[in-house]
C-alpha cells in the first residue's frame, strides 16, 4: 500500500518499443510529493522512456504505474474526466522543443492547454500573460514558435507547461542546448518551482549541475535496469557506479578505487543510505 505522500509509483515496469527494442527492464520506484529527483544514465538507457511512462504516453508491457494512487492505464486515459485531470496535474517539458510547439503564435501556443481545459477566455488571457512575463518572453507573444531560437523555444515549451500549474513537472534534458545564461536561468526556475512545492523529475546526464537541480538520483544501466537510488551527493561520490553506467570515463577520475572495466558488466543494486 502506498503512503499518502506518494505521487507516483512504478512497480516492476518493463517496456520494449515495437515489442523488440528494450527500453526499461523491471524498474520500480516511488516519488513523494515535493521531491526533486534526477533520472541519470548514459544515452539510450531509458530516461526519456521513464518520463513517457510517467506522463502516460507509453504503457508498461509488464508491471504497473500509479499516479496520485490511481492506476494510469490506456483504458483509464480514454476516460475524458480522468485524462483532463491527469493532464492538468502532470506537465512534461520534452527533450526536443520542436516536438512540443505547433501553434501559429507563442500566445496561442501557451493558451492551448488552458483552453483545452475549458477555462474561460479572460482567465486564460490572464494566465498566459502571467506566464509569459514570468518566463521573460512577453516580447515574443506574437512570434511564430517554430521560427524562434532553440533557447526561446525551450522557454515557450516551459511556459506552455507552467501555464497549467501542474503539481508534477517532468523535464527531459532541460539544460541541453541552452547557453550558460539560459542554463542558469532554468536551474534557478527549477529551484523556485521546487520551493513552491512542485514535484520535479528531471532526466539528465549533466553531472555538473546535478546538486543544483536534484536531491535524489535514480540511476539506470545501459541494460535498462535501475541500478541505484539515493541522495545526489552519495551518487556523485560513487565513482565506480558512475563508471559502470558509463556516465564518467575511467581517466576522468584518477581517484577511482578500481579500474572502470572491472565494473562494466557488473550488476547489482546499490542501495545508498539516506
Ligand atoms: N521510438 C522508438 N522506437 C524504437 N526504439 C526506441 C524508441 N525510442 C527509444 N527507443 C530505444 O529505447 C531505448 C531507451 O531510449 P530512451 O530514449 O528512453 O533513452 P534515454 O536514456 O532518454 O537516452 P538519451 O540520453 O539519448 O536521451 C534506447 O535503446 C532507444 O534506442
Ligand atoms: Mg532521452
Amino acid at each position: 500500500m502506498s503512503c499518502v505522500d506518494t505521487v507516483m509509483e512504478l512497480r516492476s515496469v518493463s517496456y520494449q518499443y515495437l515489442g523488440r527494442f528494450p527500453a526499461l527492464d523491471g524498474v520500480s520506484f516511488t516519488v513523494g510529493r515535493g521531491e526533486r529527483v534526477a533520472l541519470l544514465g548514459a544515452n539510450g538507457c531509458g530516461k526519456s522512456t521513464v518520463l513517457k511512462v510517467l506522463d502516460g504516453l507509453v504503457f508498461p508491457d509488464r508491471g504497473s504505474y500509479d499516479a496520485f494512487a490511481v492506476p494510469v492505464t490506456e483504458d483509464a486515459l480514454e476516460d475524458d474526466q480522468f485524462v483532463t485531470a491527469f493532464r492538468s496535474r502532470v506537465g512534461f517539458v520534452f527533450q526536443n522543443s520542436d516536438a512540443q510547439v505547433f501553434s501559429p503564435t507563442v500566445r496561442e501556443e501557451v493558451a492551448f492547454g488552458p483552453l483545452q481545459m475549458g477555462l474561460d477566455s479572460p482567465d486564460v488571457e490572464r494566465r498566459v500573460d502571467d506566464v509569459l512575463a514570468m518566463l521573460e518572453i512577453a516580447h515574443l507573444a506574437d512570434r511564430a514558435p517554430h521560427q524562434l531560437s532553440g533557447g526561446q523555444k525551450k522557454r515557450v515549451a516551459v511556459a506552455s507547461v507552467l501555464v497549467m500549474n501542474p503539481e508534477v513537472l517532468l523535464f527531459d534534458e532541460p539544460t541541453a542546448a541552452l547557453d550558460p545564461r539560459a542554463q542558469q536561468w532554468l536551474v534557478a526556475l527549477i529551484a523556485e518551482l521546487h520551493a513552491s512545492g512542485k514535484t520535479i523529475i528531471i532526466a539528465t546526464h549533466d553531472l555538473d549541475r546535478l546538486e543544483a537541480i536534484a536531491d535524489r538520483c535514480i540511476v539506470f544501466s545501459e541494460d535498462h535496469e535501475l541500478v541505484a537510488d539515493g541522495p545526489t551527493r552519495a551518487i556523485l561520490d560513487d565513482v565506480a557506479l558512475l563508471q559502470r553506467v558509463n556516465l564518467v570515463h575511467d581517466h576522468a577520475h584518477v581517484h577511482a578505487q578500481e579500474p572502470a572495466h572491472r565494473h562494466l558488466h557488473g550488476r547489482g543494486h546499490h542501495q545508498l543510505a539516506g
